[in-house]
């Protein structure tokens, strides 16, 4: 009998030790070791190739090879961001916290791909089948020739899932959640890091080994404690992102890893009774509902990927009390918040070192393009000098540390997106060609302080107070 052995897995990267110290070795990480009782040691086995065929050398002038076979998922988002369907004998990660609809997600790409394309094995060790049943009657895929070829398997033994896919050879298993699988010959726990990466490895000798796709669903949570994706990163084809705001209807799907397409594609959807649901118009997706338009709210004509966004910033400044004022940003890139402070304070006249700054993106979105910096520092400083700014204006542009504008990629895609939804006026940055945009002025600007007289609408109230100091002092 094989006498078991012990390892100390670190559960931020997987890397394992003999001995438990403080500090992981591999990455760092203080306290991440933690003791797990192996009798297979999974490293002595190497995964099955990625490349399917072999691994004679190739002269680059060969011939090319047959473009990748996909299969549509039925949901022209979720296809759009894995770069046009699903793979044969991929290996695919769905990420997200406990709640956001990853269950909903693949019940529905199951009812999508089923019968179209094979049949599908939902594989669940975090429900019991008639869970699942009830779900899907709740999402319309209860009866139907779809939902015959959706087979439903709860269990938690890896073994149970790959000797049921190898006898029903399904075009897809669906394995939710890896964090609840375990391996029989490990003795670890559900979600440790050994059970999850042996798990894993095993689904993708089944998905290489049988050219079936098998999507896993991983839990991530806030502090990222548990053993889960980010030790599977390296492992599987692609990640998929599912995220969205709390509470919230919209649900954002990306790829943070995709060896068979872009990671730029950004999917959208809404969260309702039915399951998820394709938005009719993304580009309007985050511009936020409402009559009239309150000081503090800057549209941006963003680009996803290959898709103009059209997201309002909200921002709020008030005076602070004592102590160090708050910076709060949701869906905005904390540094980069700082950074426009920064220039806002000491470029263009609008100091924002005594008060309370917070600025978000409207519909849960984050967006780390730096053409949404003009719109930010225009939402700041519109609220600091209770201003409006026209809501029929976008505005575009990369802020530079001398209070310059930045010219911004894609101008055209996002001035024909703002026409499109019937924006009058642009701002963006001087400099480079003036993008032809029909329907909508464009306003070219060379800096942040140019930006903010362009866009900052005069108000009774407040039409005395000058944009620049100095020009009081010169004037
Ligand atoms: N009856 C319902 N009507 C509308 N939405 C629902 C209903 N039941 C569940 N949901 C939505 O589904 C979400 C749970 O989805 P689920 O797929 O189970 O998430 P996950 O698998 O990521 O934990 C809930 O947060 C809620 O938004
Ligand atoms: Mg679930
Ligand atoms: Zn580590």
């Amino acid at each position: 009998m094989a006498r078991a052995q012990s390892r100390f897995v670190c559960q931020a990267c997987g890397a394992d030790f003999l001995r438990w110290e403080g500090q992981c070795r591999s990455c760092a990480a203080w306290n991440t070791l933690v003791e797990t009782v192996v009798t297979v040691r999974s490293r002595d086995r190497r995964p099955a190739t990625a490349v399917p065929g072999g691994v004679a050398p190739v002269p680059l002038s060969a011939p090319a090879e047959a473009p990748i076979s996909r299969f549509p998922t039925g949901l022209r988002e979720l296809d759009q961001v894995l770069g046009g369907g699903i793979v044969p004998g991929s290996l695919l990660l769905i990420g997200g916290e406990p709640g956001v609809g990853k269950s909903t997600l693949l019940l529905q790409v199951a009812g999508g791909v089923a019968g179209a394309h094979g049949g599908v094995l939902y594989a669940t060790g975090e429900e019991s089948a008639g869970q699942v049943r009830l779900r899907a009657a709740r999402l319309g895929l209860g009866a139907g020739p779809a939902a015959d070829a959706v087979a439903v398997l709860a269990t938690s033994e890896v073994g149970a899932i790959v000797e049921a896919a190898r006898a029903a050879r399904p075009a897809v298993v669906v394995v939710d959640s890896i964090q609840t699988m375990t391996v029989d010959e490990l003795d670890g726990p559900a979600g440790s890091v050994g059970q999850v990466r042996e798990s894993a490895l095993r689904l993708m000798e089944l998905a290489k080994g049988e050219g079936i796709a098998v999507v896993l669903v991983g839990h991530v949570t806030k502090d990222g404690s548990i053993a889960g994706p980010r030790t599977l990163e390296h492992l599987v084809d692609a990640v998929i992102e599912l995220g969205g705001e709390r509470g919230g209807v919209m649900r954002l799907l990306r790829a943070t890893k995709n060896r068979f397409g872009s990671t730029d594609e950004l999917g959208v959807f809404e969260m309702g009774e039915a399951g998820l649901r394709e938005v009719a118009d993304p580009g309007r997706a985050f511009l936020a509902e409402h009559e009239g338009v309150a000081p503090g709210s800057v549209v941006a004509a963003t680009l996803e990927g290959t898709r103009p966004l059209l997201v309002e910033v909200q921002a709020l400044v008030a005076p602070a009390g004592y102590g160090t004022p708050a910076r709060r940003a949701s869906g905005i890139d904390p540094t980069r918040l700082a950074l426009i402070l920064a220039v806002l304070g000491r470029r263009a006249g609008v100091g924002l070192g005594s008060h309370d700054v917070y600025a978000n993106l409207a519909g849960g979105l984050s967006v780390a393009e730096p053409g949404l910096d003009l719109a930010v520092a225009l939402a700041l400083a519109s609220s600091m000098r209770d201003r409006r700014v026209d809501p029929r204006t976008v505005t575009v542009g990369e802020i530079g540390l001398l209070g310059e504008l930045r010219p911004v990629s894609g101008l055209d895609r996002r001035l024909r997106e703002a026409a499109r939804l019937g924006f009058e006026r642009a701002i963006v940055p001087a400099g480079g060609r003036t993008p032809a945009a029909d329907g909508i002025r464009v306003v070219p600007v060379g800096s942040l302080r140019d930006a903010l007289r362009a866009a900052l609408l005069p108000s009774d109230e407040f039409a005395a107070i000058p944009i620049e100091p100095e020009t009081r002092v010169l004037g």
